[in-house]
């Protein structure tokens, strides 16, 4: 049996605030050569994927599925890197995954290989991948069934084919998925909703809502998305999103808590801005060298935990995003020092 290489280059640069990674090659052979993806950005065609045909999602799993891989691989690597965290998991065994809006699921494969590389005590993986595209969902199938011939953990894929039309499948879909989930990801679906409409209010802070209240006692939700802009709301997604999940974490009475950016890790409770954060991710695969995604994020989880694994005060100014070669900092932090926002190693 083969195993996977953990020592997958990986290269943080301060300067350019920017996180970097190369696909492994296995999951290149197999994406590329057997799945026939096909690496051809069209930021038009796929702004909204719901609809994608089979061979459009060949398109979807050469270009972007690589993009949310690296995203996530780089974000796990982070905060698996951290002893704070990594010493409360760490005598897990098994371990629960929960994605809404998973698509060919680039970023389950990300979190697995960072969990790879940091956890190989793993005995046990569950997965619940939700989304309305039925080809996305048979590729992420595939794609599971060659990564346990990669690992030495077993991987029970549940998927779950739901299609969101309005809030009311959004209810009931909480009422369908059972259980609570170690880690809690959704990425690029939520803007989605709101570019067709889907709910009437912010989705951020509705889906947070939602999926938050299935997370385990050390668990982890990621919410991830693009940064352009969105003519459904007349702004950009990054400033939606931090306005919904600030409204969703005051509105949960202390019980959830941001813990990337940093800034709001701090500063949340006060916070009035209409703020922008933005990372830059690099993904190296065979037909492309730096792919180039911006994406923003927020990592939450409950207080207690959140407070457990952070439990010192940063001082500094805190960068939420490097525009033109300058840093831009969370306008509430102050201090001598520069610190990335999005580095949970950086606590004094
Ligand atoms: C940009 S893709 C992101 C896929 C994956 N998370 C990733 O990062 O590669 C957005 C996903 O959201 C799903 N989606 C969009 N609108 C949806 C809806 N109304 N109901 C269910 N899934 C939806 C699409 O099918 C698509 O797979």
């Amino acid at each position: 049996m083969l195993f996977l290489d953990v020592s997958m280059e990986k290269k943080y640069d301060t300067n350019s605030f920017m996180d970097s990674t190369v696909l492994p090659d296995w999951l290149d052979s197999y994406i590329f050569k057997e799945l026939g993806g096909i690496y051809s950005p069209d930021y038009i065609r796929y702004e909204y994927n719901l609809d994608l045909s089979k061979e459009e999602v060949k398109t979807y799993l050469g270009t972007y599925f690589p993009r949310s891989y690296a995203e996530s691989f780089c974000i796990f690597d982070n905060l698996l890197s951290n002893g704070n965290y990594f010493s409360e998991i760490q005598l897990k065994r098994e371990l629960s995954i929960l994605d809404f809006g998973c698509g060919t699921g680039g970023e389950i494969i990300g979190l697995l290989m960072a969990l790879t590389k940091y956890h190989p005590d793993i005995e046990n993986i569950n997965i619940l991948a939700l989304d309305g595209n039925h080809y996305a969902l048979r590729r992420l199938e595939s794609i599971i069934d060659q990564f346990r011939l990669h690992c030495q953990y077993s991987i029970n894929l549940i998927v779950g084919p739901i299609a969101v039309s309005d809030s009311s499948d959004i209810e009931l879909m909480k009422d369908v998925i059972q259980g609570s989930f170690d880690y809690i990801l959704s990425f690029k679906a939520i803007c989605e909703l709101i570019s067709k409409k889907r709910i009437p209010e912010n989705a951020y802070k509705y889906i947070a809502e939602i999926l938050a209240s299935k997370l385990t006692e050390k668990g982890i939700m990621v919410i991830l998305d693009v940064t352009v802009k969105s003519p459904a709301i007349g702004t950009f997604y990054p400033i939606y999103m931090n306005n919904g999940l600030r409204e969703f974490v005051k509105k949960s009475n202390n019980s959830f808590k941001t813990l990337i950016p940093l800034s709001c890790y701090r500063y949340e409770r006060a916070c009035t801005q209409e703020c922008f954060s933005q990372r830059l991710f690099k993904i190296t695969h065979s037909r492309k060298q730096n792919d180039l995604s911006k994406v923003s994020y927020r990592i939450l989880g409950r207080k207690n935990f959140v407070e457990l694994i952070m439990p010192k005060l940063l001082i500094g100014e805190l960068i939420i995003q490097v525009k033109n070669g300058e840093n831009i900092y969370c306008p509430l932090s102050k201090g001598v020092r520069c610190l990335s926002s999005f580095d949970i190693n950086n606590s004094n």
